[in-house]
């Protein structure tokens, strides 16, 4: 059984009173709480042995080096890279993918290359690549989604030809839930030559995430949505391809020699992590992991499924109310909707007025919103931590919304 009420006394942020009332917190999706273990192992750095890693022939230093470099280890595993120099360090998903953007994208995508995405991209998986587009003549193409929220896979292939040098999607979109079939969309564009980059933002939290079977080139996701610390996030990258790229940021650590007017560069994957890294968040991020896995993922994707499929319905229930996206069993914890004419940010106001949390607007996804003809939703998402009854209270609260509304 999945004991909800332990792992809640694990998060103390869960238990501090909002409004008089006891929180509902439902936005992990964009960050989630913070679990005591996290919290401790980073104390612990700070309190008994901080120093800067990579560079002190010292106690202080070689502990915190130790325990940056097995945090690595511990998130190679959990996605399980067949190596930990696989493993690069950045600041969050968005640092990750626009260094692949800067570094792979620059040396490899040329005039008239295209770059495929979907319609259900958020920003940091957008912006990245326009960018590249404009500077290197290259362009953008967007895989459909059906009005359910689900891709279009039936014009993967006629969209998947020579031209396309890189796809780029979503393992989970942070509006929709919808789950997308990456595997076989990684199986396609190999196919065709081109190089997969899985924004893994919102699936590596939620769900068993295994980058050997799903063979794509690059997987990035954060760590402060996955119980860990923010300032910290992923890039999985295949050894061939990091070896082969230039470095994102110069500076100190990513260098073998420096010369007046030139330098060599550092192994892997310290070549791409120029400067101090965020390393007491790494360990942060490193005790996440080992929380998580002591859960399951397995269990944590079954549990999240449960709440989502008992928020859609208790939702969908209620007069005026819209859930866009795709049926529950096609989708994580997740559920954006509308409710009748009242703007988003209203709703979100009233019920936070009652101590539940929510996000409201247009959720980084201003395209995919357009292409639902909406400027905005309300989205509650779900976690470890979330039970049946706090959905409950979402559609208490709802329904009361609804009738001082009239
Ligand atoms: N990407 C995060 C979200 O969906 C911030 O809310």
């Amino acid at each position: 059984m999945f004991d909800v009420a332990r792992i809640r006394a694990d998060f103390p942020a869960l238990s501090c009173p909002v409004r008089g009332k006891s929180l509902v917190f439902l936005d992990s999706a964009a960050s989630s709480q913070k679990p005591f273990p996290v919290l401790e192992a980073m104390e612990r750095i700070y309190r008994q042995c901080y120093a800067n890693v990579h560079r002190g022939i010292y106690a202080f230093s070689e502990e915190a080096t130790l325990a940056y470099e097995n945090a690595r280890e511990r998130v190679a595993s959990f996605i399980h890279a067949p190596r930990r120099e696989e493993i690069v360090f950045t600041r969050n998903t968005t640092e990750a993918i626009n260094l692949v953007a800067y570094s792979w994208g620059r040396t490899n995508i040329r005039p008239g290359d295209r770059i495929l995405l979907t319609q259900m991209e958020h920003h940091s998986n957008i912006v990245p690549w326009q960018l590249l587009a404009q500077e290197k003549g290259a362009e953008l193409v967007y895989l459909p989604i059906t009005d359910d929220g689900l891709l279009r896979m039936d014009l993967l292939d006629s969209l998947l030809d020579e031209r396309v040098k890189l796809v780029a999607i979503t393992m989970m979109s942070n509006v929709l839930g919808t789950i997308n079939p990456v595997k076989e969309i990684v199986r396609k564009a190999r196919a065709m030559g081109a190089v997969v980059l899985v924004d893994a933002a919102q699936s590596v939290p939620h769900m068993p995430v295994d980058v050997q079977d799903l063979d794509c080139d690059f997987l990035a996701f954060s760590g402060h949505k996955m119980c860990g610390p923010t300032g910290i996030g992923v890039l999985y990258g295949k050894a061939s391809l990091l070896e082969a790229m230039p470095p994102f940021l110069g500076g100190g650590d990513m260098i073998r020699r420096v010369e007046w007017d030139s330098a060599t560069w550092n192994d892997l994957p310290w070549k791409f992590e120029a400067g101090t890294p965020a390393f007491v968040e790494a360990i942060g991020l490193g005790a996440a992991v080992d929380y998580l896995s002591g859960i399951g993922m397995e269990k944590i994707a079954a549990h999240e499924r449960e709440v989502t499929a008992y928020a859609m319905e208790r939702l969908s229930a209620l007069e005026g109310l819209t859930v866009i996206g795709p049926p529950a069993h096609q989708r994580g914890g997740v559920v954006a909707f509308t409710f009748r004419r009242i703007h988003p940010h209203d709703v979100a106001h009233m019920l936070d007025m009652e101590g539940i949390a929510v996000r409201a607007g247009h959720h980084c996804a201003q395209p995919l919103h357009r292409r639902l003809g909406l400027t905005a939703t309300v989205r509650a998402s779900f976690y470890i931590y979330n039970s049946p009854d706090e959905v409950d209270r979402l559609a208490q609260a709802l329904e009361h919304i609804g009738q001082m509304l009239g």
